[in-house]
């Protein structure tokens, strides 16, 4: 009887419950893999995301000289993230590259940050908006952020490249997850997003075509230190049937990207075009693919 009043007792006062069940090592700057323990699904998109690749990505390696060069390796395995700061170097745990903990954890507060208001004994969290808007991602992917701001568009780097998965648990660590109901979830994959056809407006006016950027609200393709690339490839074929074949590689790092909204001109070999097959394709920077973005046949108005 004793027993039950104290355990009645101890569930009507929140704050004791969660000391009870805090797990201190929470607290701790733990492996993204402990996460996983409650956070069981967030921890499988998160896993295939390019942020948990971050540190183990043979390229970095590559390019670091084994992770020799000390300027690249703070945003590859951050510390903690706040909006728009660069980030300190995370001592502990480098492998698990952009983790839960440097998302999340913040040392000031010695609490789970995040987007909802939560009751989690297992360890303190604090609602804080700042996870729902661009400025959260800026201190990392610092040129895009800069030219998504110059677009003026108004959707966040969220709402595009974290999905909302509609209402589900946070966790699914049995029988804990039957105490919370269903809440909004936003995939943790990044996943990996290519422009739809409509987002490159292309036009033959007279002998130049005239690319547009009109669908991506940052540069196309956009990077703060990869080498992705947009190729584009337009066989022009003459009215006399002579073909000619003009190919044009665009990239952050040449300084050539497609920037929303601004007009990119082509010009193509001298001659009466009668049409031009164009074809566009991107490969990002961690992959050697090239993928098909978008075909398209261009005729010359007949007069
Ligand atoms: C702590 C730094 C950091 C923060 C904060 C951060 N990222 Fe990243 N992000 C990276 C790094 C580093 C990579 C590259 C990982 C790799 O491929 O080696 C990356 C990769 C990505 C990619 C894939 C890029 C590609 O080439 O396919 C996307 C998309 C992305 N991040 C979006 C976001 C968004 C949206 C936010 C904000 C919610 C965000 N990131 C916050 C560091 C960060
Ligand atoms: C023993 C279980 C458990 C473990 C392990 C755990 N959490 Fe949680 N976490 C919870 C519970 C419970 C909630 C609240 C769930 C709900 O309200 O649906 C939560 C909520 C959260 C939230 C949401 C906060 C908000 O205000 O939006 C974040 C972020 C979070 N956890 C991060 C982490 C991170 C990072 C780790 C690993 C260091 C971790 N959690 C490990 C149980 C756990
Ligand atoms: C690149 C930073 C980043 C990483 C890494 C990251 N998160 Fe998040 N997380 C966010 C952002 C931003 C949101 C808010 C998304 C929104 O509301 O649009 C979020 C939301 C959440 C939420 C609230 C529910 C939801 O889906 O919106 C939980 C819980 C959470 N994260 C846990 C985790 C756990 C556990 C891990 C590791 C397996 C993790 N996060 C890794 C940035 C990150
Ligand atoms: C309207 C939706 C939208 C918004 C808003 C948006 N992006 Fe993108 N982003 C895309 C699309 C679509 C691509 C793929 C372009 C392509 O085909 O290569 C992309 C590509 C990227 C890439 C290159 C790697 C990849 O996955 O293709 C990074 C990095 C990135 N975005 C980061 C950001 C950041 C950071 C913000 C906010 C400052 C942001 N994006 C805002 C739609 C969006
Ligand atoms: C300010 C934060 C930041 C710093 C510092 C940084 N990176 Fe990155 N890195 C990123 C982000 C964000 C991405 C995701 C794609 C993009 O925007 O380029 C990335 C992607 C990459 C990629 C392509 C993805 C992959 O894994 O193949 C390579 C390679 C890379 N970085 C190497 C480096 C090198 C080398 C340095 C030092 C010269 C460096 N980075 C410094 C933020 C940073």
């Amino acid at each position: 009887m004793t027993l039950l009043l104290l355990l009645v007792f101890t569930i009507l006062s929140c704050e004791r419950v969660e000391r009870v069940f805090l797990e201190e090592d929470l607290l701790e700057r733990p492996p993204a893999k402990r996460c996983a323990d409650c956070h069981a699904e967030i921890f499988r998109e998160w896993e295939k995301s390019r942020h948990a690749l971050a540190w183990k990505s043979e390229k970095f390696r590559i390019e670091t000289e084994n992770f020799r060069k000390l300027k690249c390796l703070s945003c590859h395995a951050p510390h903690q993230v706040d909006p728009e700061k660069k980030p300190a170097l995370r001592v502990e745990f480098r492998e698990d590259g952009v983790s839960c903990v440097a998302c999340h954890f913040k040392e000031e507060t010695k609490a789970m940050h995040g987007p909802l208001k939560v009751w989690s004994p297992p360890h303190p969290s604090k609602k804080d908006l700042s996870y729902t808007k661009s400025n959260f991602c800026a201190g990392c992917h610092r040129e895009t952020y800069k030219e998504w701001k110059l677009t003026k568009v108004q959707k966040t780097c969220q709402s595009c490249h974290m999905p909302s998965l509609g209402k589900r648990d946070l966790i699914q660590k049995f029988p804990f997850y039957l105490l919370h109901l269903a809440k909004p979830r936003h995939s943790h994959e990044f996943p990996a997003l290519k422009a739809k056809p409509e987002d490159i407006e292309v036009k033959l006016e007279g002998s130049k075509l005239v690319l547009k950027n009109v669908g991506v609200p940052h540069n196309l393709p956009t990077a703060d230190q990869g080498d992705p690339k947009l190729y584009l490839i337009a066989e022009v074929i003459y009215a006399d049937g002579r073909r000619r074949v003009v190919r044009r590689v665009f990239s952050p790092q040449a300084k050539t990207a497609l920037v929303y909204g601004k007009p990119k001109v082509v010009p193509l070999p001298k001659g009466e075009i009668s049409e031009v097959r164009v074809k566009i394709m991107r490969r990002l920077a961690w992959s050697e693919k090239r993928e098909l973005i978008k075909e398209v046949t261009l005729r010359t108005p007949s007069p």
